[in-house]
């Protein structure tokens, strides 16, 4: 019996907003002292050769990450790696400061092992992540910056709103992210549609004269046909890769009362989802453009799935919340078992397996 297993029936009875907060308060006291953090670091990393994936002109200790929106703000990222995650993505980061939409907005469905949030990309803004960045210098493993709109922003706000983040925050990033496809912010205008896309990545290239790798975000609800559309604009403007996926709308199948809030679901029932997506654009892009795989990861069986069907990395946020700080260690342990199982000398190796 893990001590997370002790602590988290006491946790799951704080309302999940409250909850969130103290365990970042717990993280907090990891990252503040170097005694800290080397003690977390030697009871939760996991290394193995193995494990490592070289993309985006960096290296990736182990390919499991946490996604989006755990660590919104750049407070905790030298504790999550510790922790013994492969990277972070923080943000998503807005121009200014926004609270997001009214609480409460995260709900937790235990029955079905997932969430659903509405948070409303609740933020500091990026003037605040800047400086908190510099402050605490980037973390040792690859830092991934999430960039957003505000949401009271028009179609044409929103490209400056984004340029100006990408602008401020990208000198920290080996990878940035623009995320089109939050399910709870008020939809102004139509975020996928091409034109606005088109509009993006085109400011987006003039700003880049370092050549920072930019991904776009993807949500697992649009029709195929459009997704597919979003990867040919994404090849056009050599865009360097996709996350698949965010949280999605659908109520499938859930057993928890708490399936009637609206928002984004997380967790264990977009998994299947996600790595269908994930199978698709590896297969339409005949593999060449790298994916990170994200929903419902919370094993190593979960993240090798998604490698196998085409990912280069993995990430994860509801997986970390049922599962705690032992997360990262015990998915990479299991990895390198099935990778061994299998006989792939690597990551690296077994990604798109599963591909015709
Ligand atoms: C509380 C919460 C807040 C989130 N905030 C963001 C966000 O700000 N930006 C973003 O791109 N994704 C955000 N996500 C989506 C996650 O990054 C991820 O795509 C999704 O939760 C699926 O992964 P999971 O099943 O491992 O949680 C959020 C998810 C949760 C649960």
């Amino acid at each position: 019996m893990t001590l997370y297993s002790r602590v988290r029936p006491l946790a799951f009875k704080l309302p999940p907003e409250r909850a969130h907060t103290l365990g970042k308060q717990a993280l907090r006291g990891v990252q503040a002292t170097y005694p800290t953090r080397a003690l977390v670091s030697y009871a939760y990393q996991y290394d193995h050769p193995a494990l490592e994936v070289d993309l985006f002109g960096t290296t990736f200790p182990n390919p499991v990450g946490v996604a989006a929106g755990f660590d919104k703000n750049a407070e905790v990222t030298h504790a999550l790696e510790a922790l013994g995650f492969g990277f972070v993505e923080i943000g998503t980061v807005t121009p200014y400061s926004q609270t997001g939409n009214d609480r409460p907005r995260l709900f937790r469905l235990r029955e079905d092992r997932a969430m659903v949030n509405r948070m409303g990309f609740n933020g500091h803004g990026m003037d605040r992540v800047k400086s908190r960045l510099e402050r605490d210098g980037v973390p040792g493993f690859p830092l991934g910056v999430n960039v957003g709109k505000m949401n009271t922003s028009t179609e044409g706000e929103a490209i400056e709103d984004y340029r100006r983040v990408f602008d401020r925050l990208s000198p920290f990033a080996d990878y940035v992210v623009v995320n089109v496809s939050c399910p709870n912010t008020p939809e102004k205008f139509d975020e996928s549609s091409p034109d606005h896309l088109r509009a993006i990545f085109e400011t987006l290239e003039e700003e880049n004269d370092t050549g920072r790798p930019i991904l776009v975000k993807i949500g697992p609800d649009s029709p195929e046909e459009s997704i597919l559309d979003l990867v040919d604009i994404v090849t056009e403007f050599d865009v360097d890769g996709i996350v698949a996926t965010n949280t999605t709308t659908e109520r499938d199948g859930l057993e928890s009362p708490n399936r009637e809030e609206w928002g984004g679901l997380s967790g264990e029932p977009l998994a299947d989802r996600s790595t269908a997506l994930v199978r698709t654009l590896a297969e339409y892009t005949d593999g060449e453009l790298p994916i990170v795989g994200v929903g419902g990861v919370d094993s190593a069986e979960r993240a090798y799935e998604k490698i196998r069907a085409g990912a280069s990395l993995v990430q994860l946020y509801t997986g970390f919340v049922y599962e705690g700080p032992s997360t990262a260690k015990q998915i990479n342990r299991g990895l390198v078992d099935l990778l061994e199982r299998d006989g792939f000398s690597s990551v690296e190796d077994a990604v798109g397996a599963d591909l015709e």
